[in-house]
């Protein structure tokens, strides 16, 4: 039987990477997806690869009229919201000395008001509709602890680990549960971004913060979108119903907590 059959899901940045696998995953599963990323074009291409249930949502996360038109498209497409996957984020790295304002607040709107806001219309529509839901949110093992050249971003994941802990406590009594997934290393164009600013600030050729990032997982190996599915469909199944506030690292055994 499919886990998410007639379930109507959201999933922001899910025009690439992380977000396009959890799409394709919850189709598989049964459940409609908007396909919301900032890149209209390729939510298009991306929605229509996936096919049958995908649908494209042009959504920008700083922008709140933008949240509230996408909450409203998927209103209209699917006739409800059952599942929102807070998914899109900005990665930048910089010695502290060097870190710039302007490069600060793209990255913490994007990354914590983008997470928070988005939270916050699915969960008004989730109430509305008054029968419970589910709101995972994409930290990081960068939020569980600090990195030399990654201040901003490490502390936008910490800020999504907090938000995930206060929101879950406030929203289970409407029955929705808001948790977290704690990746690792996860291979895809994000890495080749994040490999091209530590080959700028720690003067590595390019591939080889990646390489060396893989060598260190104790799993043996890099991480792959896939490895999240099963966690990023669990948590949206029934059998999640009794996990709150929660964050999961799914990292190949890179950080225990
Ligand atoms: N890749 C990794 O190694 C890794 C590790 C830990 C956590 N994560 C987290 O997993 C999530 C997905 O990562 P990914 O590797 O797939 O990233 P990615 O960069 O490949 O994809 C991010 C998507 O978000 C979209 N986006 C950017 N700004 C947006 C905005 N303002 N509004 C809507 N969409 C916007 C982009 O267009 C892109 O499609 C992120 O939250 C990331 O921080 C990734």
């Amino acid at each position: 039987m499919k886990r998410l059959e007639g379930k109507s899901a959201l999933i922001t940045g899910s025009a690439r990477g992380i977000g396009k696998t959890f799409a394709r995953a919850y189709l598989a599963e049964g459940a409609s997806v908007a396909i919301a990323d900032i890149n209209l074009q390729a939510a298009r291409a991306t929605a229509q690869e996936l096919g049958d249930g995908a649908y494209p949502v042009d959504m920008d996360v700083t922008d709140q009229a933008s949240i509230d038109a996408a909450m409203a498209a998927v209103v209209r497409q699917a006739g409800k919201l059952d599942i929102l996957i807070n998914n899109a984020a900005l990665f930048t790295a910089a010695p502290i000395t060097d870190i710039r304002r302007d490069d600060f607040d793209k990255v913490y709107a994007v990354n914590v008001g983008g997470t928070l806001f988005t939270l916050q219309a699915a969960a008004k529509q989730m109430i509305a509709q008054g029968h419970g839901g589910r709101i995972i949110n994409m930290a990081s093992q960068a939020g569980r602890r600090g990195e030399p050249l990654v201040a901003v971003y490490c502390s936008t994941k910490a800020a999504v680990i907090s938000i995930t802990q206060s929101a879950g406590l406030d929203l289970i009594k409407h029955g929705i549960n808001v948790n977290a997934i704690s990746p690792g290393v996860v291979d895809g164009e994000h890495w080749e971004h994040v490999d091209a600013m530590f080959a700028k600030w720690e003067g590595k050729k390019p591939g080889q913060k990646k390489r060396e990032v893989g060598a260190s997982v104790p799993f043996g190996r890099f991480g792959t979108a896939q490895d999240l599915v099963g966690m990023a469909i669990f948590l949206a199944t029934p059998e999640a119903e009794y996990i709150v506030a929660q964050t999961y690292n799914v990292d190949g055994g890179n950080w225990m907590s």
